[in-house]
C-alpha cells in the first residue's frame, strides 16, 4: 500500500527558462579520463583521430551542450601551447595537481575535434594560477580570431583555418583553494581576472567569461560568500557568471542524511541568488550576472587518494557508484532545475573514468548508477522551470533538519506541449502514490515513465554485472487532464512526460 503525497504546480509560478547549459560536463587531464577514457589510439574501439567511438556514443545519450576542458587543478599549472603542433615534438611535463606526467598528446585542437564529435560545444578554462593575462588572451586569439594575426596563423599551420568558436571561457580553477597551483586571496585574483577578461573580451567581445567563486569541497570554505563578494564587486562589469563547486557523499554512512542533499544544494544556490542581488544592488547595475555550477558531484569514496609522484596515478578517482548516489545526482539536477532564474551552466564532475558515471575499460564501458538519472533529466527537461509546492510526510535529517520525503522539480514547454515531473522518493522502505496538480495547459497523455529504483541503496552496477541497476518503466496515470497520480517507489527517481493541449484547444 502506497502511502500519500502531493505536489502542486501551477505554470503561471514558474523562475523562467531552464537552460540547457545546466546539463553540462567537465573532462580534465587526470587519470584516466582523457588518455584509456576519451583517447585511445591503436585500441579497435577508437577512430582515426583516437577518439573511443563507444565513449562518444555513451556521451552522446547524456546530450550536454557544452563541456568544461582542460580543468580543475591540471589546468592551474598547464600551458596550453604544450598540447599544440606535431604530437612527436610535443614536450612531457611534470603535473602539479595530480603529481603526474602529462604527454600532452591530447590538447587544445584535439578537444575542439573531440567536441565537435559528441556534438557538444567547448568550455576552455585558462590557466590564472601560474600563467599571465597575455597568455590567456593568446589562447583566445589561437581559438577564436580568423587568420591574420601569430596565433591565428599558427592554428591554420595546424590544420583548422577556420576559429574554433569557443563561445564560453572559465577564469581560473578553484583560486580559494589552498591545493590550487598559484592559490592567492580573493583581492589579488579578482585583480588576474579583471586584466585578463579585459584582454580577452577586448579580443572577442562575443565570448562569456566565468569568474572562479567558492569551492564547496564537502564542508564551506572558510571565505565561503566573502571570495565571491569580493570578486563580483571587483569584476561585475567584465565576468557572465560567477563559477560554484560541489561534492558530496555519504561519508557517515547515513543513507538517509546523503538522500536530503537537495536541500543543502538549495541552500548554496540560495545563498549566491541573494549575494548577486547585493552585488548588483550595491553597484546600481542593470547587468545581471548568473552562477555556472562548473564541478559537481558525488565524491568520496576515493577522497585522499594517494597522490605522490611515483604512485599509481593512472587510475586515480575511479569512483564506483550505486543507487543512493544516483538519487543525490537526481537532487542537483532537480535543484538546477528548481532554481533556473539562478544557475546557468553546470557541469558534471567528471564524465569518464575519473568520478565518472562512464567507465572505460580496453573492449566496452560500464554505464554506472549515475549515468541514468543524467540522462533522463538531460532529454525530459525542457521550457519553464516551475515552483513546486510539495506536500509530504517529513523525516529527520541530521543536520538537514526535518526534510520532505519528496524532492520534485518539474517543467513545461507549453510550445511543445510537453510537461515534466522529476520526483525522488527518498523513504528506504515505503513507496508513494503521488498526486501531481496541475494547473495549465489541459494534460493530454503520458508520454513516458521512467524509474530508477531497488531494494538496496547499495546496488552498484559492475563489470560483471553491468546492467544491475537500469531505468525501467514505472505506472503513471492522468485525471480529468488536470492530475496525475504517479506510483514513486521506495528509493527512487520516477520521471513522467506528458503531453499538454494548447488552451485554445487543438
Ligand atoms: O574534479 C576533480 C578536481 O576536484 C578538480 O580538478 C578540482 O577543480 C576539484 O577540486
Amino acid at each position: 500500500m502506497n502511502t500519500k503525497a502531493a505536489v502542486f504546480l501551477d505554470v503561471r509560478r514558474n523562475v523562467g527558462q531552464v537552460d540547457r547549459r545546466v546539463f553540462g560536463g567537465f573532462l580534465e587531464h587526470l587519470g584516466r579520463a582523457v588518455y584509456d577514457g576519451i583517447y585511445d589510439p591503436g585500441n579497435p574501439l577508437s577512430d582515426e583521430s583516437g577518439f573511443r567511438l563507444d565513449v562518444i556514443e555513451a556521451l552522446k545519450h547524456m546530450r550536454m551542450p557544452l563541456v568544461r576542458y582542460p580543468g580543475g587543478s591540471f589546468v592551474s599549472n598547464y600551458d596550453w601551447r604544450d598540447g599544440m603542433g606535431p604530437k612527436e615534438q610535443r614536450p612531457r611535463r611534470p603535473d602539479f595537481a595530480w603529481k603526474t606526467v602529462e604527454s600532452n598528446q591530447f590538447g587544445v585542437d584535439e578537444f575542439i575535434a573531440w567536441c565537435r564529435k559528441v556534438d557538444t560545444a567547448p568550455f576552455m578554462v585558462v590557466n590564472l594560477g601560474t600563467l599571465r593575462a597575455q597568455d590567456a588572451a593568446e589562447l583566445v586569439e589561437y581559438c577564436n580570431l580568423p587568420e591574420g594575426t601569430f596565433w591565428a596563423d599558427r592554428r591554420a599551420a595546424d590544420g583548422h583555418p577556420k576559429p574554433h568558436a569557443v563561445p564560453l571561457w572559465g577564469l581560473g580553477n578553484e583560486m580559494d583553494g589552498f591545493w590550487q597551483a598559484g592559490h592567492v586571496p580573493a583581492e589579488v585574483y579578482a585583480l588576474r581576472a579583471r586584466q585578463a577578461a579585459q584582454l580577452m573580451k577586448g579580443l572577442d567581445p562575443g565570448i562569456e567569461l566565468v569568474a572562479s567563486g567558492s569551492t564547496v569541497p564537502f564542508t564551506p570554505m572558510p571565505t565561503y560568500m566573502e571570495w565571491d563578494r569580493i570578486v563580483l564587486e571587483q569584476c561585475w562589469d567584465q565576468v557572465d557568471y560567477i563559477s560554484t563547486h560541489h561534492y558530496t557523499g555519504d561519508h557517515a554512512g547515513d543513507t538517509r542524511r546523503s538522500l536530503a542533499e537537495g536541500v543543502a544544494l538549495d541552500g548554496i544556490l540560495e545563498d549566491y541568488a541573494a549575494l548577486l542581488r547585493y552585488v548588483r544592488a550595491v553597484k546600481k547595475s542593470s547587468k545581471s550576472v548568473y552562477v555556472a555550477f562548473d564541478e559537481w558531484n558525488v565524491w568520496y569514496r576515493t577522497v585522499g587518494q594517494e597522490r605522490a609522484w611515483g604512485r599509481n596515478t593512472t587510475s586515480l578517482f575511479e569512483e564506483s557508484y550505486d543507487l543512493k548516489d544516483a538519487l543525490v545526482v537526481a537532487q542537483y539536477l532537480s535543484s538546477f532545475i528548481r532554481h533556473a532564474d539562478t544557475v546557468k551552466i553546470a557541469c558534471l564532475s567528471e564524465i569518464v573514468n575519473a568520478i565518472s558515471p562512464v567507465l572505460t575499460r580496453p573492449d566496452r564501458v560500464l554505464l554506472q548508477t549515475t549515468y541514468f538519472p543524467f540522462v533522463l533529466f538531460s532529454s525530459h527537461a525542457r521550457g519553464l522551470s516551475l515552483v513546486p509546492i510539495v506536500d509530504a510526510p517529513l523525516y529527520e535529517a541530521g543536520d538537514m533538519g526535518n526534510v520532505p520525503l519528496v524532492d520534485c522539480a518539474a517543467t513545461c514547454a507549453e510550445e511543445e506541449k510537453r510537461g515534466a515531473v522529476f520526483l525522488v522518493n527518498r523513504d528506504l522502505e515505503r513507496g508513494f502514490m503521488v498526486e501531481v496538480n496541475w494547473n495549465g495547459p489541459p494534460i493530454a497523455e503520458i508520454i513516458v515513465v521512467s524509474v530508477l529504483s531497488g531494494y538496496d541503496p547499495c546496488a552498484a552496477n559492475t563489470w560483471e554485472s553491468p546492467d544491475a541497476v537500469q531505468p525501467m518503466p514505472g505506472a503513471a496515470r492522468v485525471v480529468d487532464n488536470t492530475r496525475i497520480l504517479v506510483e514513486a517507489p521506495a528509493m527512487s527517481l520516477t520521471v513522467v512526460e506528458f503531453s499538454v493541449r494548447s488552451r485554445s484547444g487543438d
